[in-house]
């Protein structure tokens, strides 16, 4: 069964309550999503191989470390996923950042996948996939499928808001991946919508309805 890490920071948990406030506008939901996957990529990235190297000081030469193995490709699962990939990059400046685009039919909340490019060497990279909300499940267990179908095999898992349905369902459908989230909230509501939740954060993000 995969592990779920729960970020219980303060700094995380203030901004995200921020993002939660339905007063807060678009140019501060998208500045404190950005900054919560900036906070949230330090631990994602924990355990990430290091090596020894020389290093030349201006004093001396003394073996440090510095990252090794597999590099980084990060997914955001369009559109909400978005909001979260300037944050990573500062962490990550040198990931690769793939494209997943899917959207939930409002309807029947099944995902449709619309769009897919991804680096063409995904198969040797860590994947982060990243969406801010992780509601039914539906998008990032497709979105996985999809990066698996085209040789992903490592793949961590990073949203915002999860709902326990929706961390149940990853975990059963993709054990083998990590999930990291900011926030486990109590439940769905019947429109498909986490509660408390903060909305639908891909609105939110882009001022759209
Ligand atoms: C939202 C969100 C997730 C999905 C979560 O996207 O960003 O991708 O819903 O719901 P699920 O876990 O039940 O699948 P949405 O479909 O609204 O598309 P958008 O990002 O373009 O707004
Ligand atoms: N997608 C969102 O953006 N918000 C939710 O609460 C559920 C799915």
């Amino acid at each position: 069964m995969s592990k779920v890490t729960h970020f219980d920071h303060p700094m995380i948990q203030h901004k995200l309550s921020i993002m939660r406030d339905e007063n807060t506008g678009s140019k501060d939901f998208r500045e404190l999503a950005s900054e919560i996957a900036m906070l949230m990529a330090y631990e994602v990235t924990r355990n990430m191989p290091v090596e020894e190297v020389d290093i030349k000081t201006p004093i001396t030469t003394r073996k440090f470390k510095m990252l090794a193995g597999k590099k980084t490709a990060i997914v955001p699962i369009l559109r909400a996923g978005l909001g979260m990939v300037d944050g990573m990059l500062k962490i990550i400046p040198a990931a690769k950042v793939g494209h997943i685009g899917m959207y939930r039919n409002e309807e029947t909340l099944q995902p449709v996948e619309y769009f897919c490019k991804l680096p063409q060497d995904i198969g040797e990279r860590e994947v982060i996939v990243t969406d801010p909300m992780l509601a039914t499940g539906g998008s990032a267990i497709d979105a996985i499928n999809a990066l698996k179908k085209r040789g992903a095999n490592s793949i961590r898992m990073m949203c915002i808001v999860a709902a326990p349905e929706g961390i149940k369902a990853l975990q059963e459908k993709h054990p083998d991946v990590d999930i990291f989230v900011a926030a486990i909230d109590d439940e769905l509501n019947d429109k498909g919508y986490i509660v408390p939740g903060l909305g639908d954060a891909g609105d939110r993000l882009f001022g759209t309805k």
